[in-house]
């Protein structure tokens, strides 16, 4: 779909999905101020453009972490993409590896660690169960697949409620034939498991997960004395989020958290939430993010029209991305800077 505007494929998702599966999508905790603040937080920023600087060229591919990546917008965790598309998480980890990003496989997800085996850079989402052991074998799993890194997410201690999800019930929408796995590779699934998401984390637990071999993010940090003790405890990297509005409701944008969190530690981080535009990515980046994640859009995408509706997402937001370095006169990524933005009064 190389003609259709994330709008569009918004609009066509929406039209396409049963009721139950729009709401599991679109919902957020509360009345829903965080997943309203989130997007217009980013429209806070002005930016203040450099002039006469060069952009005959304009590149927006980095190192990120482990490796290299064609464009810094990255595919986010979310569970359950079946729900949305029959060829979920395997379409999506292929558009991710077509556009030269990282896909980060959810711990809920509807296909298992070990079926992703095209090409691509992966990290996987981690949610601790009670079951100790069962979490450090899926990351055993992760590591021997191939995946460079966890992202352990914080803030979802319990789900929250989410209003417009809850109507249809707890357990969230799955089509005939999908489940989400237990990462084993046995074709197990969550409904085998009695043991729940362990609610009683602490960050001495975090120093533990590093041990497990592979290099940790942390994802959920809102504030700049959770970022340094995320680093203290062992996480090489930070995702600034407050998941898309879906946990605590009136939590700080992400926008309004970023600059606090990048100025306080020195590890990469990286930042989620309401992004849905290039000028959104560039502000990120000049308040400090070395990278963004998007949820929702590139769901739109995967449940409009499969791979390549998120290919036509990560394609949008690159290609909006490019144009803003070139106004405001950045030809690399490294060329956006805080100078770059002042908040509207
Ligand atoms: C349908 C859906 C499912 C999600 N599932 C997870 C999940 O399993 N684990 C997680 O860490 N974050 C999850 N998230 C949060 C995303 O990783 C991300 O933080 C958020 O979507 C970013 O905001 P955006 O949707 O405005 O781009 C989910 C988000 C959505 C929309």
């Amino acid at each position: 779909m190389p003609d259709a505007s994330i709008a569009e494929l918004r609009d066509r998702a929406e039209r396409l999905l049963p009721p139950a599966t729009r709401d599991f999508l679109a919902a957020g905790a509360g009345r829903e101020t965080t997943v309203t603040g989130n997007e217009a937080a980013w429209d806070r920023w002005w930016l203040r453009p450099r002039m006469m600087v060069g952009v005959g060229t304009v590149d927006t591919t980095g190192t990120l972490l482990d490796g290299p990546v064609s464009t810094p917008v990255l595919l986010g965790p979310a569970g359950r993409q079946r729900a949305l598309h029959p060829d979920g998480e395997t379409a999506a980890a292929a558009a991710a590896a077509a556009a030269g990003t990282v896909y980060c496989l959810a711990t809920s997800a509807t296909t298992d660690l070990h079926d992703l085996t095209g090409p691509g850079r992966r990290w996987l989402q981690l949610y601790v169960s009670e079951d100790r052991a069962h979490t450090h074998r899926v990351v055993g799993n992760a590591a021997a697949a191939g995946y460079e890194r966890i992202v352990l997410t914080l803030d979802r201690p319990i789900e929250a409620t989410r209003p417009r999800s809850r109507r249809h019930g707890t357990l969230g929408p799955l089509p005939p034939g999908a489940a989400v796995t237990t990462h084993l590779g046995d074709g197990s699934t969550r409904a085998h498991v009695a043991s729940r998401w362990d609610r009683t984390l602490t960050w001495t637990d975090l120093a533990r997960l590093t041990e497990l071999g592979l290099p940790l993010t942390v994802k959920g940090v809102l504030r700049a004395d959770d970022a340094l003790r995320a680093v203290e405890y062992g996480a090489d990297s930070v995702i600034v989020s407050n998941h898309g509005g879906r946990q605590l409701d009136g939590a700080v944008p992400t926008a309004v958290a970023l600059a606090e969190v990048a100025a306080a530690i020195d590890v990469p981080v990286l930042v989620d939430g309401g992004i849905r535009t290039g000028g959104a990515v560039f502000r990120a980046l000049a308040l400090g993010a070395a990278a963004v994640l998007i949820g929702r859009p590139y769901l739109w995408g995967l449940a409009a029209a499969g791979a390549a509706g998120v290919t036509t997402v990560l394609d949008t937001l690159t290609a909006e991305l490019r144009e803003t370095m070139t106004l405001a006169g950045c030809p690399t990524l490294a060329d956006i800077t805080a100078d770059l933005v002042t908040p509207a009064s």
